[in-house]
């Protein structure tokens, strides 16, 4: 089975690659790809937020914009798939093309601009979710033409919070004019807390947690100002780190200059620098889920020791294929094992601690 997974992967790539995104979606959607299954390895396993996580590798943000496929999703070997960016009102996004292959650099250059077919699609979907079927984010966008960027967040909570396993407030696309903005202090307040408003009007007993996803291309300012609004309440979580609109020296491929959000193996090393950041603002108090570049065992390994609790992932599967899910997982549980940690979340943050209070096996 892996080898018709690593087919379907090469052949997809002869495909202009919004197509290929199209087919993919379309066919795990309808049950149509194989599931990957492998026994979970209790090493990996970590509780969040009253959740039970089955692994730390997670679907990132914009592969499932509509709920469509998250349960074939969940099938590869997912610990956890994010839905969205979901907005208010069903709108096209950017004209195409508006997605880009960098594959000598690995990565992705897209501006979709949250094409979205809207909430009331995404809610009719998550109606079918399954228990068994594992545990699904909701990432919320907003409408390109909205000039209440607080209500539109609120609405995507009011209607979508029953329905997630947690939230997330996506203030840092760069494809929609604005929206980064949002991450200043004062603005970044207030949304939360129109958002946690509408979140318990919709979900008084069991709150889904509230997640903030932030940009890579952030001041020293601004990063302080997001952990400060998070521990004051704002947020239960933030997940380090969006595209980046920087495009280092280094990028070979022919579509380097298009522009819209860079993703893969270049944002690896600026995700997991914030990343390092937020846990070191935040001391370590709130989750982090680190995404940006991460391609292997390794890279999720580092960011966990960075100080994430939780990885996510999307250009590397257009590159690797589905395989990649259980390689990662194999791989991860081996580095934590070889550097003598029982469980995951003992790794966390550990590249902030001082190596005696680290397991011996890892002073190197
Ligand atoms: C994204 N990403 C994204 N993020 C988000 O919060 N909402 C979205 O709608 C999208 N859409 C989207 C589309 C495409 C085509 C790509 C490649 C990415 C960002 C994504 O979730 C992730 O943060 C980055 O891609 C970095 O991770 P990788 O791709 O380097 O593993």
């Amino acid at each position: 089975m892996p080898d018709l997974h690593r087919l379907a992967t090469a052949v997809l790539r002869l495909l202009p690659p919004e197509t290929a995104h199209r087919v993919t979606v379309a066919a795990l959607a309808a049950g149509l790809v194989p599931p990957l299954r492998a026994a979970d390895d209790p090493a990996l396993r970590i509780r969040l937020w009253g959740r039970e996580f089955p692994n730390p590798i997670g679907l990132a943000a914009g592969f499932d914009k509509d709920a469509r496929a998250f349960a074939g999703c969940l099938r590869l070997g997912f610990g956890f798939v994010e839905i969205g960016s979901v907005t208010p009102r069903p709108q096209p996004g950017n004209p195409q093309p508006r997605l880009f292959r960098l594959p000598e650099d690995a990565a992705i250059v897209n501006r979709m601009g949250f094409n979205s077919r809207g909430l009331d699609y995404a809610a009719g979907r998550l109606a079918h979710r399954r228990a068994k079927d594992g545990i699904v984010g909701v990432n919320l966008g907003k409408n390109k033409d909205s000039t209440d960027a607080a209500s539109d967040y609120a609405a995507g909570a009011r209607r979508l919070a029953a329905d997630a396993d947690y939230l997330v407030v996506n203030v840092s696309s760069p494809n929609t004019p604005g929206l980064r903005a949002l991450q200043g202090r004062e603005p970044l307040a207030e949304l939360l807390e129109a958002v946690r408003a509408a979140r318990a009007e919709a979900t008084p007993t069991r709150p889904p947690p509230l997640l903030l996803k932030i940009a890579p291309d952030l001041t020293e300012e601004d990063k302080s100002d997001i952990a400060e609004v998070a521990l004051a309440g704002g947020a239960d979580g933030l997940i380090v780190s969006n595209t980046t609109t920087a495009r280092p020296a280094s990028l070979r491929g022919r579509h380097a200059r298009e522009a819209g959000g860079l993703s893969g193996k270049p944002l690896f090393g600026p995700s997991t620098a914030v990343l390092a950041d937020m846990y070191r603002l935040t001391g370590g108090r709130l989750p982090l889920v680190g995404v940006g570049g991460v391609a292997s065992g390794a890279d999720a390994y580092a960011k966990i020791r960075a100080g994430a609790s939780l990885v996510q992932l999307y250009t590397a599967l257009v590159y690797q294929g589905p395989g990649l899910v259980h390689r990662i997982r194999r791989e991860l549980a081996a580095r934590l094992r070889a550097d003598g940690y029982q469980r995951l979340e003992q790794a966390v943050g550990a590249d902030h601690r001082s190596p005696a209070a680290r397991p011996a096996e890892t002073v190197r």
